[in-house]
């Protein structure tokens, strides 16, 4: 049997935690969460145990990227199977502070970012957001020091963002991109999937099925206009309203006008009810 990790909720036990674990010098990865783990964060963990020996998963649900419109209250916290899911994954150590640990009294300092957290693509719709990533990450890679970091491609634009960061503020981690785990129907995991009454969940995989489908137009020789043009059709018609439908330079994230500015991703934000999906694939 796996044994538990250890659990760290204060800095000095994250400190003594981190001393154990670079003992001889051993390799770690940081796989930042906020719980509510499904097979997505699974195969982060599994991608960081391959690239380091030692792996560490934070959980902590970051108030600071929240609107006070959006689901902080809300979003789902499910610590016992979060637990159980990584000690058989045979994690090291599990950081969880609390928010008074993170942001305590006083604290006013924040991570501005600029480049591809300002693309207009998340940034149009939640304008907090990035800021408040940035600035927790920046905390995470500095309270836990990794040599890797390895953040899901669902959030593209995070992934992009996180990336910028640490390169402009030398804060000496690699951060690894890991590929989108997909349901059985191509619905993207996410830990937001939970609020999908039944109707909603069978409409979702719409959004995968249009991307690829724009992707396969664009491909065939479509023109990027006509091809964003019937996809947000199709997934209104479906029932979603479409935040952004947007075909970008996979690396800056800036428009572009034709197949050839490439390498291109699609990326995709709609809300269904009161749930909003994100997703994006390669061109
Ligand atoms: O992708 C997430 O779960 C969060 O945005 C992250 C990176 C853990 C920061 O809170």
């Amino acid at each position: 049997m796996p044994s538990r990790p250890t659990i760290a909720r204060t800095i000095p036990a994250l400190r003594r935690a981190l001393e154990g674990l670079r003992a001889r010098k051993a390799s770690i990865a940081l796989v930042p969460t906020m719980g509510a783990l499904h097979d997505g964060h699974v195969s982060l963990v599994q991608l960081a145990k391959r690239r380091a020996r030692k792996v560490v998963v934070s959980i902590f649900v970051n108030p600071t990227q929240f609107a006070p419109s959006e689901d902080f209250g809300s979003y789902p916290r499910t610590w016992k199977s979060d637990l159980a899911r990584l000690t058989a994954e045979g994690v090291d150590l599990v950081w969880n502070p609390d928010v008074g640990t993170m942001y305590p009294d006083g604290f006013a300092s924040r991570i501005i970012t600029d480049g591809p957290a300002t693309v207009g693509l998340e940034d149009r719709f939640r304008p907090h957001f990035f800021g408040g990533v940035a600035t927790v990450v920046g905390k995470l890679f500095t309270q836990v020091r990794p040599d890797i970091a390895v953040f899901g491609e669902k959030d593209f634009q995070q992934l992009r963002v996180v990336t910028r960061m640490a390169a402009d503020l030398d804060l000496g981690v690699k951060v690894i991109g890991s590929k989108t785990v997909r349901e059985r129907d191509g619905l993207a995991m996410s830990s937001r999937n939970v609020y999908l009454t039944p109707e909603q969940r069978h409409a979702a995989p719409i959004l995968f099925r249009t991307m690829k489908e724009a992707a396969r137009r664009l491909r065939a020789g479509e023109d990027v206009h006509a091809a964003v043009g019937s996809a947000v059709e199709t997934i209104s018609a479906a029932g979603f309203s479409v935040d952004y439908f947007e075909i970008r330079h996979a690396e800056t994230l800036a428009p572009i006008t034709s197949l050839r500015d490439g390498p291109l991703r699609i990326l995709v934000a709609a809300k269904i009810g009161t749930t909003r999906l994100i997703d994006n694939i390669a061109v």
